[in-house]
């Protein structure tokens, strides 16, 4: 008897749970909820950080990764290299992994592949997108709520983090509260409710009267949302929770646009909250687009502005990064993880996951000049050094026909063949878009003609074999 008790206390004891009571959390969203955004919120105060709607089948199709020269896990997708999810471990107990599904075995599936990177995992039956309905996915799951108890039973009796949901309002309070009884009945330790119908738009108003009835109602957490329009300070989090009678809060568009929300003391400047984001972005290697994108939902209206312009056409990270003054930093960081060979996108090519590649449509009559050379921006850093600047100076000088590019796809991936002086030159590395095969190529090229030193290449990293 006495053993069996030491036994489960110490069972449950290694067990130790995210709870959902009296949190303030980072709401789910697409594109803003990735790791930089997620390390800046808990830097900031919030105690728990959601990740954006990552879809079911995307990341079953993904290979995990540990990221040693990061520090991190990555869930690689295997057509295109594409970091589907990066976490790492400063967010471990605190990440919740939001996933868009409308199949139970999916969904386990995906769970099973996560379940000890990450804290939580929580199903999204809220999202009112054309792109989920048609699913089946997101709200769509609110008018079945068979299908989405089943999906929750399946998840919560075969994983071992805790599990959640995220939904929308009724216009009926009594069914709102319905709903959130039987999901509830599933075993899942919190539901997040935006007081919004799934037809109504952010401009309404948040229906906080109906998440208090449910509060009322069920015994597990309940965490509110929709207050984004009337939280302007931190204090208005702790007025919202009030009013919504929940043990938490999630808060979203307050968050995108003003990180600092989550700090006790007082809200940062603009730029502060910049340069925190900025440093993040750097340090776990975030895409450029990604990082825009981010930046671009604090700056608002301030893009109007001639610096909010020029960083607009900003195109690299260490150009963005420079606006903010920490070009050096960031060109400093990049310079020192590929050094150390930093893994992702570039081991990734079809070659490896396809059993049998298509066959490329190149001339393969014509003598090619091939290399395997990838094509790294952060080699070049004024535009007249880039590859095909060079080609074009080199032709102009010799009297040259202007550079002419062949560019080849599959699935995702690019490669081109320049041929200059009637000579075809290429790369047989599989670059993530048109520009970049085409400079891939040139590369192989200059390399070729001499215009840039093959040692160069090998020291900095595009030449990999
Ligand atoms: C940019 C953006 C992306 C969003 N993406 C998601 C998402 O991936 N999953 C989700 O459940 N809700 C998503 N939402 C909805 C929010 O999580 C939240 O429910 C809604 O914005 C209301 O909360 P708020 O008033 O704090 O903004 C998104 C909202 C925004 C503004
Ligand atoms: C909610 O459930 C109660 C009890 O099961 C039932 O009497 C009532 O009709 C339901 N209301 C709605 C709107 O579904
Ligand atoms: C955050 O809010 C404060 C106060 O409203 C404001 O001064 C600051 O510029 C905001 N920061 C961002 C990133 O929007």
């Amino acid at each position: 008897m006495v053993v069996w008790y030491i036994v489960f206390v110490t069972m449950t004891k290694d067990l130790k749970h995210l709870s959902y009571e009296n949190k303030v959390i980072l709401a789910p969203m697409v594109r803003v909820g990735t790791l930089p955004m997620r390390l800046l919120a808990l830097e900031y105060g919030a105690d728990v950080v959601y990740s954006e709607e990552l879809i079911d089948w995307k990341l079953i199709k993904s290979v995990r990764r540990v990221n040693e020269v990061l520090e991190t896990v990555d869930f690689i997708d295997k057509s295109d290299g594409t970091i589907v999810f990066r976490t790492c471990l400063k967010e471990k107990n605190k990440v919740v992994v939001q996933l868009g599904t409308c199949d139970s075995q999916r969904a386990l599936k995906v769970a099973k592949l996560i379940e000890n990177d990450v804290a939580g995992i929580d199903i999204n039956m809220g999202c009112p997108k054309e792109f989920s309905l048609k699913g089946g996915m997101g709200a769509a799951l609110l008018s079945q709520p068979d299908k989405a108890v089943e999906i929750l039973s399946t998840l919560v009796d075969n994983v071992k983090i805790p599990i959640t949901c995220k939904i929308r309002v009724f216009d009926d309070v009594d069914q709102t509260v319905n709903l959130s009884v039987r999901l509830a009945s599933t075993g899942i330790s919190a539901i997040a409710i935006h007081g919004r119908t799934k037809a109504e738009r952010p401009m309404h108003p948040n229906r906080n009267y109906i998440i208090n009835a449910v509060a009322k109602a069920i015994r597990i957490p309940v965490i509110a949302n929709g207050g984004s329009r009337e939280i302007e300070k931190y204090s208005d989090i702790l007025k919202f929770k009030n009013e919504c009678g929940s043990s938490s809060v999630m808060i979203a568009r307050a968050a995108e646009g003003n990180c600092s929300i989550f700090c006790k003391n007082g809200l940062k400047d603009l730029e502060t909250v910049i340069l925190h984001y900025l440093k993040y972005a750097i340090d776990y290697d975030n895409s450029p687009s990604n990082t825009k994108y981010c930046v671009q939902n604090m700056l608002k209206e301030l893009q109007e502005t001639p610096r909010g312009k020029k960083f607009l056409e900003c195109q690299t990270l260490e150009q963005i990064c420079s606006i903010w003054g920490l070009g050096s930093y960031c060109r400093k960081k990049q310079l020192e993880y590929q050094s150390k060979g930093l893994l992702g996108r570039r081991e990734i090519t079809p070659d490896l996951f396809r059993s049998a590649p298509k066959k490329l449509k190149i001339d393969e009559e014509n003598d090619i000049y091939q290399i395997k050379c990838a094509f790294i921006r952060v080699n070049f850093v004024e535009d007249i050094d880039l590859p095909k600047s060079k080609l074009i100076t080199y032709c102009g000088k010799n009297k040259l026909k202007t550079p002419s590019y062949q560019v080849i796809n599959e699935d995702k991936l690019f490669r081109a063949i320049v041929t200059v002086n009637g000579r075809k030159y290429g790369s047989s590395y599989w670059e993530k878009n048109k520009k970049f095969a085409e400079q891939g190529a040139a590369l192989a090229c200059c390399c070729a003609l001499g215009l840039i030193d093959r040692q160069t290449l090998v020291n900095n990293g595009s030449i990999l074999e």
